[in-house]
């Protein structure tokens, strides 16, 4: 699979969602940050923004990362928007095979993400229920982070665990990706990076995003 720059619109100016999205025609797909101020202590959008979002750019490809308690109740609504990615976290999933299937069920890729401090061996089993495994490389809940190295080794055993289930399973890593961490995650096996302030920080976000894309296809 081709590596895709996912920008995370979460340090975007969220008033202005229509035209941020126009200053990154090179992006793979918009990385939108749910939160809901009980799985992580911070409060983004939901899905009403997210369907006008949809409404307004039919074209684009939407990746939902949910941050968010009860996943269960409210993924499958993301799905049903027409988002393309639905993101949830296993730590906020008690039936993670069901709503995988719903989503998939509903026309959308199912994706599980992963804190820093969940392990990806007990995904083993159920690796196949997914489209996407996500690993977080900052603690879930803002922009701006430092990324963290000690993430690496589960990319890597994530890789592992994908190539073994003989499926094709992306693995995306969110959290502190720019241009002088994404090529550990290349290393280690990744293929879709999600990358906020590095984009939205930079003079020209457009240029950063293909930048990004070199380094990650060099
Ligand atoms: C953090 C979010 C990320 C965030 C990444 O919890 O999931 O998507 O926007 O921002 P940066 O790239 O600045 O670390
Ligand atoms: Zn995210």
């Amino acid at each position: 699979m081709a590596n895709r720059i996912h920008p995370s619109i979460l340090n975007a100016n969220l008033a202005g969602i229509d035209g941020e999205l126009a200053r990154i025609p090179s992006a793979h797909g918009i990385h939108v940050d749910v939160m809901d101020n009980h799985f992580v202590p911070n409060l983004t959008l939901g899905l009403p923004v997210v369907e006008s979002i949809r409404a307004n750019h039919p074209e684009l490809f939407l990746d939902i990362h949910l941050m968010i308690e009860e996943a269960d109740r409210w993924a499958p609504g993301y799905a049903e928007a027409g988002c393309e990615s639905v993101t949830f976290h296993l730590e906020a999933s008690a039936a993670p095979i069901r709503t995988a299937r719903q989503i998939r069920q509903l026309g959308a890729r199912a994706a599980i993400a992963l804190r820093p401090q969940t392990p990806v061996e007990p995904l083993a089993d159920l690796l196949t229920e997914f489209d996407m495994v996500l690993v977080m490389t900052v603690d879930p809940g803002f922009g701006g982070q430092s990324f963290l190295d000690n993430q690496l080794g589960k990319i890597r055993r994530t890789r592992e665990l994908v190539r073994a289930s003989g499926q094709e399973i992306w693995i995306q890593v969110d959290g502190g990706v720019s241009e002088s961490t994404i090529e550990r995650c290349v290393d280690a096996g990744a293929e879709v990076f999600v990358a906020g302030s590095a984009v939205f920080r930079a003079d020209d976000p457009d240029a950063m995003v293909r930048h990004l894309t070199e380094i990650a296809d060099a």
